[in-house]
């Protein structure tokens, strides 16, 4: 996967933009989203909710941490707003949940504790341009490097 950015005017185009990504997603992939508060980081995990086929509706994971829906994949989205520490991150079994699924994680608030990631998690990061559409890069590591 290489580097792209694409600029999205709607929350439906947020939206496409994950189901866009989600046909490129293979078993034990990992997403980590990065973004500011209302980005659209959870716009997001709802594209790949729905390219994953999973009727349930998504609900903010902040208070719970992790939740799991069934799909064509399994979803496992997690939101690290909530924690203060890498620590409190492993102490959530983020880690261990991340190196044995075999469905999609899906991380909001990534950028809290980045050094958890495995090789080959796929980085998505949503900034709010001054006219209000969203700027969306991602890329997927490789050996630290981006491909
Ligand atoms: N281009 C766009 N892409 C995504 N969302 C957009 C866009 N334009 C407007 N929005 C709106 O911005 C809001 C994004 O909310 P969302 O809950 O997805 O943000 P978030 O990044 O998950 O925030 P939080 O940090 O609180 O979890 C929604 O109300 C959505 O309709
Ligand atoms: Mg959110």
């Amino acid at each position: 996967m290489r580097k792209t950015s694409v600029t999205t005017i709607s929350t439906e185009d947020t939206f496409d933009q994950a189901r866009r990504l989600a046909a490129q997603l293979k078993p034990g992939d990992v997403v980590a989203l990065c973004g500011g508060v209302g980005a659209g980081k959870t716009v997001f995990v709802k594209g790949l909710a729905a390219a994953l086929g999973i009727m349930d509706p998504i609900a903010s994971a902040t208070f719970t941490i992790v939740e799991e829906y069934p799909g064509t994949l399994p979803l496992i989205h997690a939101d690290l707003y909530r924690l203060n520490s890498v620590v409190e991150a492993v102490d959530v079994g983020l880690e261990e949940l991340m190196s044995t699924t075999a469905g999609i994680v899906v991380v909001e608030w990534a950028d809290k504790a980045p050094e958890l990631f495995p090789t080959g998690t796929v980085w998505v990061s949503i900034a709010i341009q001054s006219d209000g559409s969203r700027r969306i890069t991602q890329f997927r590591t490789c050996n630290g490097e981006t491909q």
